[in-house]
């Protein structure tokens, strides 16, 4: 099939297709795509910088109905929401059967946790601290995207979150720039593989560049301003990290920073992308974006925009058209020049031809290896092994968890029964028959002896506008005909029948993700009463959170004896908080986003710096609130564990630290209670003294360390020079000498510290 594929689109294309290498970088791409450039109209080239979504799945607010004529006349270089090998083997035959040069399509899609066997969202992925394991859950998302015909995912999404009413903080990997970074790199290499062309990957697309997490209030697609080293030094590195680890493609985001849409940022496309970074690659617009800008006030018309977006750097238009219709004329015109869309067409058929396409358009397309690998059983064990590591244990108040494999447990919630929500947003082909629920996980973990009696207490969502609304975008949320009462009546049988009660509560899994943003980040009210109701029965009671972004907590935390925070955490959902909630799997996971006291705190991150007032609680002109702690109620690194651990002073090998060497820190971890259970250790820096003031933490190491019960175990953290750096006055990237601190612990706010000299 292969070879036959390839033979035809040869005699097509004559001496071109004849240079055709194997997929993967080859001396054989410049020759190849320069003969085939040279055969290409303005129109056709202009073609391959257009994407248009097809109608499988809807991410945006406007699809084409003549998406399958624009590819038959070669107009559209690239489609998105679209997969199966059927319908994407059926696209790309109109692109490589009815069009003059046979160019082949490059389908890409929002593969952004999982693409049928759907892992925890990313911001709940990132609580495991497992960098391999988040490298695999890619790796496996692109073998089942590839497999359905996918040859590119829009992800990872890198943006540094720490305003939590923006609700697209679930989608990525926290607030802290250092281990976003390593996550960024580790999930860029799981999608790509090791090397371009193989099969079982597709290219990644780092976005949204940039700042977009920093969007004001919180709002969705709002502005940013911003200067420069607190994008340079917060923002920007997870991006940075994407392109050292050789990522395919860019995404600039919806926001503008400082006055200027990131879709038209020569600063941001240009000085710092290509010319700073060398990135090789593609940048795509973001859904419409080019379009956007002329309701943002920055592009009077659409020929405009398409030159501001275009000449800036992003080289592809995702939907809104304006590149189709404007860019020939405005070559005609002498506004965009030539060279420049040759430049851009080449990174695309650069990515086309290492992914091999011009060898077989159909290599993708493959229904043996779809059946084989998607959803396959060890897609799905790893969906178990990465959810059950995402939990993150609150509180455990008298040891209320694990619980016992025996007994009456109620479960009450309406996230109890849902395969739905739980697979959290933007969950790609994944579909909630295919979920393994709470009360299935329950039921399977806890065995024969356990008596498992369950209530829904209440619906979801109370607020019918909010119901409507997620609806009609297929929340699917249901409304039991029962009413509230009964239902309340029936929960609170339940509860009193049974020795502890598991409350499953939390968020519809689209009140977070694209658009998604809230003023009040708590539990709705009616969920919130119900559990006031359910404690008054005197039952033990722990609260499962559902939720794809921090909530304020006190009160939870208070009437709650024992607070797991799950995410939403995929296909395996129920069997990881079962195996969690009965101590097969003794939880480690770690926010890497803090979850504030207040809304009123917001932004809030561990990345505070002192002040020239730093916060003292007794001295009134101090930089702090008169009605609450600076503090969040759950803080960055933040996990509890069934064991307990003890993390020693920190020793350093020497007390100075010496351009171009190495240095280490050691630290003696003991499990000090009586399970054996997983910790993460992290270390933190401060410089005391700079000519810029520093934060009083910033995360430069972790280890996530197994001990058996009573074991202790010694770790060596590495340090460098290089950990020590910062933008200066003069924004050049320097460590100065002086006094630093390094402290060592199991959560931001938990932590030892000595000092050391560089
Ligand atoms: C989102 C992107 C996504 C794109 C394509 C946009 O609305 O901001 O993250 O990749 O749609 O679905």
């Amino acid at each position: 099939m292969r070879g036959l594929s390839g033979l035809v689109l040869g005699l097509v294309m004559g001496v071109a297709a004849r240079a055709a290498a194997a997929p993967g970088d080859s001396p054989k791409m410049k020759p190849f795509i320069d003969q085939l450039m040279a055969k290409m109209t303005l129109q056709e080239k202009v073609g391959q910088l257009v994407q248009y979504s097809a109608d499988m799945a809807v991410t945006g607010a406007t699809i084409r109905a003549d998406y399958q004529n624009e590819i038959e006349k070669g107009q559209v270089g690239s489609i998105f929401n679209a997969y199966t090998p059927a319908f994407t083997r059926q696209l790309q035959r109109l692109a490589v059967e009815k069009t003059r040069l046979k160019i082949p399509l490059l389908f890409a899609y929002d593969v952004i946790h999982g693409h049928k066997t759907i892992f925890p969202i990313p911001l709940g992925e990132s609580a495991s601290w497992d960098l391999s394991l988040m490298e695999k859950s890619a790796r496996i998302a692109a073998a089942e995207a590839s497999a359905d015909g996918l040859h590119w995912t829009f992800a990872p999404m890198v943006d540094i979150a720490r305003d939590p009413r923006w609700g697209r903080v679930s989608e990525g990997a926290g607030e802290d720039p250092w281990l976003g970074s390593k996550i960024a790199a580790a999930r860029v290499r799981g999608f790509q593989g090791d090397r371009p062309g193989r099969t079982d990957s597709v290219l990644a697309c780092v976005k949204h560049y940039a700042a977009y997490g920093a969007a004001r209030g919180g709002r969705d697609y709002n502005i940013v301003s911003m200067g420069e080293r607190e994008l340079r030094e917060d923002y920007l590195p997870p991006f940075r990290a994407a392109v050292e680890a050789g990522v395919a493609t860019l995404m600039p985001s919806f926001n503008e920073i400082n006055g200027i849409p990131a879709t038209a940022d020569p600063m941001l496309l240009q000085k710092i992308l290509r010319e700073e970074w060398k990135f090789q690659g593609f940048a795509v617009s973001d859904y419409t974006a080019v379009e956007e800008l002329i309701p943002a006030g920055f592009a009077a018309d659409g020929a405009e925009a398409a030159r501001l977006a275009f000449r800036a750097g992003t080289d592809m238009d995702m939907q809104s058209g304006l590149y189709q219709k404007n860019l020939p004329n405005l070559v005609r015109q002498g506004k965009v020049p030539m060279a420049e869309v040759d430049r851009s067409v080449r990174r695309i058929l650069e990515a086309k031809y290492r992914l091999g396409l011009f060898q077989d358009p159909y290599r993708f397309s493959n229904e043996d290896r779809a059946k084989g690998v998607i959803l396959s059983p060890p897609h799905q064990e790893h969906a178990r092994e990465i959810s059950r590591r995402s939990i993150v244990l609150l509180k455990n108040a008298n040891s209320v968890l694990p619980l016992k494999k025996q007994g009456t447990i109620a479960v009450i919630g309406p996230l109890a029964d849902d395969g739905l929500n739980i697979l959290g947003n933007w969950s790609a082909a994944g579909r909630g028959t295919k979920t393994v629920t709470l009360l299935e996980g329950l039921r399977q973990v806890g065995g024969e002896n356990v008596r498992i009696v369950h209530a829904r207490g209440v619906d979801l969502l109370d607020d019918e506008v909010l119901h409507q609304t997620l609806n009609e975008h297929g929340a699917g949320l249901t409304k039991d005909p029962r009413g509230a009462e009964e239902m309340r009546r029936e929960a609170l049988r339940v509860a009193r029948g049974a020795d502890v009660v598991v409350m499953a509560l939390g968020e519809a899994e689209s009140m977070s993700g694209e658009a998604a943003s809230r003023t009040v980040i708590r539990l709705p009210a009616h969920q919130q009463a119900l559990l006031r109701d359910v404690k008054a029965t005197g039952k033990p009671v722990v609260v499962l959170l559902f939720n794809g972004r921090p909530l304020v907590l006190g009160m939870e935390n208070e009437v709650a004896d024992a607070l797991v925070e799950t995410w939403f955490l995929g296909t395996q959902a129920g069997n990881a908080i079962a195996d969690v909630l009965f101590g097969d799997y003794n939880p480690s996971g770690k926010l890497t986003i803090s979850f504030p006291y207040n809304e009123g705190q917001i932004p809030v991150s561990y990345l505070d710096k002192s002040t020239g007032r730093p916060m003292n609680p007794k001295v009134k002109y101090t930089t702090k609130y008169l009605d609450a702690p600076n503090e969040p109620l759950f803080p960055f690194g933040y996990g509890l564990s069934y064991t307990s651990f003890e993390i020693s002073e920190p020793r350093l090998d020497s007390e100075r630290l010496k351009a171009g060497q190495r240095f280490k820190v050691r630290v003696d971890v003991t499990n000090t209670g009586s399970r054996d259970g997983e910790e993460v250790v992290q270390l933190y820096i401060r410089d005391l003294v700079a000519t810029v003031t520093r934060p009083m933490k910033q995360l430069r190491g972790f280890r996530k360390v197994f001990l058996k019960a009573g074991e202790k175990k010694e770790l060596v953290f590495d340090l460098s020079v290089e950990d020590l750096k910062f933008y200066d006055q003069k924004m050049r990237w320097v460590a100065e000498p002086g006094t630093f601190q390094v402290m060592v612990g199991n959560s931001s706010r938990d932590v030892k510290a000595t000092e050391f000299r560089f």
